[in-house]
């Protein structure tokens, strides 16, 4: 049985950088409280008429010149994103054409913050059971066109941003790459952070001027309970991927968790009792990516020499619906 690893990554963010300050422009905000609470800096916004798979095409190429492939190579996309280009049909599929890929297929997966670990089990198995030699996983987010950008919605536009992230998912017969997968929903707390409208099930029209003077089509966060449930589920859910594995705290090299917000991922540290030079961090920069962030954070941890050939890396995510993953690897 063929081993999955990862054999190329790459990531984008559109060029437009969005300070906190130019954020307390459109609300009552300032850098402090921002800072202070979320530990972000600045976050990127795309140009009006840019979607996720638009900003996964250079994450893409730098991918799969990584990993010393070309687009024929690819038999499979799963495409991990919160914001599809359009509500039909998915951001694989769009993404599929725009860079001329066979007919192969793309799946899109809708998990949220967990959507590119989610997208990693898929891969794993595809590859475990020799259905496909090179998956193409990305995680890439438009979520500035889902924020209120007013005092309304300051507590969770602050913490948002966009950006793409790519991994190519490959077959190996060394021993190496993912060691295992862990996957959990809770849908009782579903509209602690939730998307309402448009919905199918609004009837006709799917969004209604009603639904738009209320801002049910902006993200809505319950920030309280979001931080309280995440500082619990990041760490359970590592720690089953670690026991599965029989490798203990001191043995991580790198833990690559969704960067939620800088607080959360301190207190998964101390939690877990890990050093600094264990734990990925790069929400200063970019935000709140949602699926984006870990392929991101991954990208930019292998520029830093981070990681190395033998290391056990981490990857661990919490987020809407509530979700909650982790998946293993040996670099
Ligand atoms: N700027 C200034 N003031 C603000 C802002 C803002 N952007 N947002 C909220 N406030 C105000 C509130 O209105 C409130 O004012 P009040 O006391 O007059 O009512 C005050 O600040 C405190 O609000 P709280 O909600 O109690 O602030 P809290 O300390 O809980 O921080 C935050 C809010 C940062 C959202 C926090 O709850 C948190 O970190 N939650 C986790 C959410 C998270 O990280 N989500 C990531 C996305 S989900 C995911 O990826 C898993």
């Amino acid at each position: 049985m063929s081993n999955p690893y990862i054999s190329g990554t790459g990531y984008y963010l559109p060029p437009r950088v969005v300070t906190n300050e130019e954020l307390s422009n459109f609300m009552d905000t300032s850098n402090e409280w921002i800072l202070e609470r979320t530990g972000i800096e600045e976050r990127r916004y795309v140009e009006s008429g840019v979607g996720p798979s638009d900003l996964a095409i250079p994450a893409t190429e730098q991918a799969l010149l990584a990993a010393g492939l070309t687009v024929k190579d690819i038999d499979f996309i799963i495409f991990a994103t919160s914001t599809p280009d359009y509500y039909a049909p998915g951001s694989g599929c769009l993404l599929q054409e725009k860079m001329g890929f066979g007919e192969i297929g793309a799946l899109d997966v809708r998990v949220q913050c967990s959507g590119f670990v989610y997208g990693l089990s898929i891969a794993e198995q595809y590859i475990r059971t020799g259905m496909f030699k090179h998956i193409l996983l990305i995680g890439a987010e438009v979520q500035s066109t889902a924020m209120d950008l007013t005092t309304e919605g300051r507590d969770t536009a602050v913490i948002f941003g966009d950006g793409a992230g790519a991994a190519i998912i490959s077959a190996t017969e060394e021993d190496r790459g993912i060691l295992s997968t862990h996957l959990h929903t809770d849908g009782r707390y579903v509209k602690e952070l939730w998307l309402e409208a448009p919905a199918s099930k609004a009837g006709h029209p799917r969004i209604s001027k009603n639904d738009l003077d209320e801002g049910k089509q902006y993200l809505k966060m319950n920030g309280r309970e979001v931080f309280r449930h995440a500082v619990t589920r990041f760490p359970e859910v590592i720690i089953e991927a670690l026991k599965k594995n029989k490798i203990e705290q001191k043995d991580i090299g790198l833990l690559i968790p969704h960067q939620a917000n800088l607080r959360i991922t301190q207190m998964i540290q101390k939690k877990m009792g890990l050093r600094d030079d264990q734990v990925m961090s790069n929400i200063h920069k970019y935000g709140n990516t949602t699926a984006g962030t870990i392929p991101i954070a991954l990208g930019e941890a292998i520029e830093e020499g981070r990681i190395s050939e033998g290391d056990i890396v981490v990857f661990a995510s919490f987020g809407s619906g509530f979700s909650w993953a982790s998946a293993v690897m040996k670099w």
